[in-house]
């Protein structure tokens, strides 16, 4: 298979955990006869200075012209400690969602074995935890009208959907549980909130189509307790824009650490990749950020693309850099390896795998735990 890939790498940590996983993708082409061919487009913080716009119409025209989007991350600690700014970097990443139709973000939640403790949720609870968060992204409290009054005292973000939003991602959601333990939970706050009603109203309709999958409903403040003390209960959560921006975030907990968090985002035509962490600019050029997220993105990004093999390949890699101990500061605090050897352990891994244990890189740096 041939396909032409947008980079936009962004602010803070970005660039080199994106390197990293552009890395994991060219191995897979080597080994499975791909063709993928990577193209820099500026995003967020960069292309504000670069350019004055937080997503320029050279970048938009690029990823509308290529097969998908593997994007690292945007923000800058400027423009957080700076509320009055009108161009903020967030807005690139917002507008290109909106722009690209991206109205599915799918954020895959689990509890790897070897990372139970890096957890602070107890093993017994987090053992055999696998559910997938899908997070409407066009719509909602993101996209309504934004209001303040001139003397800045007052501010509304409406929250607004229609029924065609949650019909699309709702049959995303329902097909996805078909192929998985066949429950939906749809999170809202219907005892409030008018969208959520609507919501599930409009669900229900939907899961009639899906009878073999069961359909429940949780308030977003139990599905918040729920997540932490029960999480094993979750097949496919369907939640909205906002309140899944949040729980997402908040599972990443289950895994150990935000670092390992990837998710698809996905509309009629395209398809963007992308780990749910942030720039962690504190982090930049310090060779600790955890690169796994970025490159599970990458598994997300082939299984998208049918190349399932390939997919399976990329999160054998990760799980075997896990088990062997290589992995960042984030899941083990006196870990040698950096954003880099990590990323080069899980290249190396998809290229070569029978020879890698006698890599002497790797033993030099004395895990010897690989071995
Ligand atoms: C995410 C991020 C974004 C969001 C920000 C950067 C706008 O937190 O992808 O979860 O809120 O959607
Ligand atoms: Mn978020």
């Amino acid at each position: 298979m041939n396909l032409k890939i947008a980079v936009l790498s962004g602010d803070g940590i970005g660039p080199e955990v994106t390197l990293q996983a552009k890395k994991a993708l060219h191995a897979i082409g080597v080994v499975y006869n791909h063709e993928f061919v990577f193209e820099d487009a500026y995003i967020g913080a960069i292309a504000i200075e670069k350019t004055g716009k937080p997503l320029p119409e050279q970048t938009l025209n690029l990823c509308r012209n290529t097969d998908s989007i593997l994007f690292g991350a945007i923000g800058d600690s400027k423009y957080d400690n700076d509320p009055s700014a009108k161009i903020r970097p967030e807005q690139g990443l917002l507008k290109l969602r909106k722009e690209l139709g991206l109205f599915a973000n799918i954020r895959p939640i689990k509890a790897y074995p070897k990372l139970m403790n890096s957890s602070p949720i107890k093993k017994e609870v987090l053992q055999g935890t696998d559910f997938v968060v899908y997070r409407e992204l066009n719509g909602g409290m993101y996209f309504g009208e934004k209001h303040t009054n001139e003397e800045g005292t007052y501010a509304s973000d409406l929250c607004e959907y229609n029924e065609e939003e949650i019909v699309k991602i709702s049959h995303l959601a329902f097909k996805a549980a078909q192929n998985r333990r066949k429950k939906v939970t749809l999170v809202d706050k219907a005892n409030v909130l008018e969208t959520s009603r609507l919501w599930r109203r409009v669900v229900t309709e939907v899961a009639k189509e899906y009878p073999d999958v069961t359909l429940e409903f949780l308030y977003i403040d139990n599905a918040s307790m729920q997540i932490i003390v029960n999480p094993r209960q979750f097949d496919i959560l369907l939640t909205d824009n906002l309140f899944g921006d949040i729980l997402s975030d908040e599972a990443s907990v289950i895994s150990g650490s935000i670092g390992l968090m990837s998710s698809a985002s996905i509309g009629e035509k395209y398809s963007l990749f992308e780990p749910i962490h942030g720039c962690y600019t504190e982090a930049r050029g310090k060779n600790i950020a955890n690169p796994i997220a970025s490159i599970l993105s990458v598994a997300l990004l082939l299984e998208h693309f049918g190349l399932v093999t390939e997919s399976k390949k990329v999160i054998a890699a990760v799980e075997k850099a896990i088990v062997s101990n290589v992995v960042t500061v984030d899941l083990k605090v006196d870990s040698q390896f950096g954003t880099n050897e990590v990323g080069d352990f899980i290249s190396n891994y998809i290229l070569n795998e029978g020879d890698l244990y006698f890599k002497k890189d790797f033993v030099q740096l004395g895990q010897s735990t690989i071995v």
